[in-house]
């Protein structure tokens, strides 16, 4: 069996755990899954506690100011497999420490806004939060990817406390606006058909959409101050 198989069927094949009939290799099965269980509870408990920061935050606005920034937040944990997967393509060792190590992506929290001024808000209160560590930024509002992705990149790490200690890890988090959030999720789907299938055209198309959902995110912006200065 390879290391990728071993680690893999720890996860899918949790019954073969309990019934393996080698001793040495049952308690290998369930050292690994214990160390694996407890990395994806740290994570999935980051992802609460920014949450929780962005739920206060909004609740906040709307008190203060009769709005809500974030219109919604997504989130996700990246499953064992495809952290095996990751880690295989970087060519590191297939252990929870090597992911703790080298993936930022484990932990994803995706939020979108009605308003650019919104998303530049809420990445200054994340910056803001002194317990919080900003380890990466990238604006790709100013400077967007060469396919038209437009989005707020951060990588923060957060604290988790335990009953026992105080552990951090980190957390990616998209922040983008409902319109480049529709465009994201259709440019997408391109990842998972085959190359040679994406004409030129699609991805020209692609493109001006993204730069005419771009002028109409400033446009917008634009008229929500105008009508925020009306009496
Ligand atoms: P990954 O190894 O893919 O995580 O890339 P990275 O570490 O260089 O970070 P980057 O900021 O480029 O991208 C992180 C994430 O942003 C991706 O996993 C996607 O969710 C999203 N993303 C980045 N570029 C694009 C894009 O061109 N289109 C879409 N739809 N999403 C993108
Ligand atoms: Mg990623």
């Amino acid at each position: 069996m390879s290391e990728k198989e071993f680690y893999i069927e720890t996860f899918e094949n949790l019954p073969a755990l309990a019934s393996a009939n080698n001793e040495s290799m049952r308690e290998q099965f369930a050292r690994t899954f214990y160390d694996f269980l407890q990395l994806s509870h740290l994570y999935d408990s980051a992802i609460e506690v920014v949450k929780t920061y962005l739920n206060i935050l909004d609740s906040e606005f709307s008190v203060k100011f009769q709005r809500n920034p974030i219109h919604n937040i997504e989130s996700r944990l990246k499953s064992p497999q495809s952290i095996i997967g990751k880690l295989q393509k970087k060519n590191l060792p297939l252990t929870p420490d090597a992911a703790r190590r080298n993936l930022l992506d484990i932990a994803g929290i995706r939020v979108t806004c009605c308003y650019i001024s919104d998303i530049y808000a809420i990445a200054e209160m994340l910056s803001n939060r002194d317990d919080f560590v900003i380890i990466k930024q990238k604006d790709y509002i100013k400077t967007p990817k060469q396919s038209g992705y437009r989005s707020y990149h951060m990588i923060v790490s957060v604290p988790v406390y335990m009953s026992q200690q105080k552990s951090y890890a980190p957390v990616e988090i998209q922040i983008r606006t409902i319109a480049m959030d529709f465009w994201a999720s259709l440019e997408h789907q391109l990842k998972y058909k085959p190359s040679a299938a994406i004409t030129p055209e699609i991805s020209e198309q692609l493109k001006q959409c993204a730069e005419r959902i771009a002028e109409t995110d400033l446009q917008m912006q634009k008229i929500f101050m105008e009508i925020n200065d009306l009496e």
